[in-house]
């Protein structure tokens, strides 16, 4: 592993079904200390995904669990958009339908809540507190983010770096022909993270379509693991897979926002390539497109690259990754 010393970090996520597997990973991963999860509205409303967080929190049970903060409601201008159709209803697939089998809830209500703290103001105080040792992984739109950068530019601009799960460089997009979705949903804040100064990591879906992962891998894990957490993750990338199943397919499903954490986690897992990247905020066809200007002959005086995009993965060493930490 490329850095082995135990780094502070922040989740900011819209709690769906791959984000739990990427908390699931950080949750375990011995190499990060997880101060918060941040959490904002996107997959699902934010109040949901709140608690979708909640929960896997309390299927890990970690020694010590990370502050859940909500955040953003909205995106900064669009309309709210979410993607319940591919998640589920409640954004972690539908997991009321769980029985035990004396017939009671397999996934009963909860009873913890988020903190009463503002999600914006955990990564401000976090990112005061930690500076360039912090590093942010945004799993979903990067509204909160945004936000942040809108109300204490010079604040956030002390982390060291965020690892955002977004964008597509060099392969179409995932919600429309252009747009991967975290960018589709809040174009416009991922164009103020573009523009933030902050060192950028952007998995995107160059390299999170290169980590799939099959539905019968699942049932083999479940039948060797036997554990809470491997029930929940075969119960709750049900539907999920099944949408990719049905839409793309094949029966299983990519590992976007787990790559996202793996990066964190271990850098060498991806090769990248720096670019100067905007995001389009206006296009009637390409609301949402990340656009790299790849050009040969770009100025890098006017154009200095603001991106560093990840191009390759090692998916053989990011599935041992993955397995080893769920
Ligand atoms: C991204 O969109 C969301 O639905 C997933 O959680 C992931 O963050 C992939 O485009
Ligand atoms: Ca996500």
């Amino acid at each position: 592993m490329a850095n082995s010393q135990v780094r502070p970090v922040i989740i900011d996520t819209d709690g769906g079904v791959d984000d739990a597997l990427a908390i699931v990973m950080a949750l375990n991963c011995e190499h990060l200390d997880l101060k918060a999860v941040t959490v904002l509205a996107g997959n699902i409303d934010v109040n949901q995904a709140a608690n979708n967080v909640l929960r896997v929190i309390e299927i890990v049970q970690p020694k010590q669990p990370p502050l859940v903060a909500k955040g953003c409601e909205k995106p900064l201008v669009r309309p709210p958009f979410n993607a319940a159709g591919i998640h589920g209803a409640d954004g972690l697939g539908e997991l009321h339908q769980f029985k035990n089998a004396d017939g009671s809830p397999r996934y009963p209500q909860l009873t913890v809540e988020p903190s009463s703290e503002d999600a914006v103001d955990v990564l401000l105080k976090a990112a005061q507190e930690y500076g360039s040792e912090l590093t942010i992984v945004a799993l979903g739109p990067l509204t909160n983010i945004a936000t942040a950068l809108q109300r204490e530019r010079s604040t956030l601009q002390k982390v060291g770096r965020i690892v955002i799960m977004g964008g597509a460089v060099k392969v179409p997009g995932n919600i429309s022909a252009a747009a991967e979705f975290n960018f589709f949903v809040d174009p416009d804040a991922a164009q103020v993270v573009m523009e933030s100064g902050i060192p950028l990591t952007l998995v995107g879906l160059d390299v999170a379509m290169k980590a799939p992962l099959p539905r019968k891998d699942v049932e083999n894990y479940v039948q060797k693991q036997r554990s809470l957490v491997s029930q929940f993750i075969a119960d709750c990338t049900g539907i999920y897979m099944a949408f990719y199943r049905d839409n793309e397919g094949f029966h299983g499903c990519y590992l976007h926002d787990p790559l996202a954490v793996g990066v964190a986690i271990d850098p060498s897992l991806v090769s990248t390539e720096s670019v100067y990247m905007v995001v389009e905020t206006e296009g009637r066809f390409t609301s949402g497109m990340s656009l790299a200007d790849l050009r040969d002959r770009r100025d890098e005086s006017t154009f200095p690259p603001n991106v560093d995009a990840c191009l390759e993965v090692d998916t053989e060493r990011f599935m041992k990754l993955f397995y080893d930490l769920i």
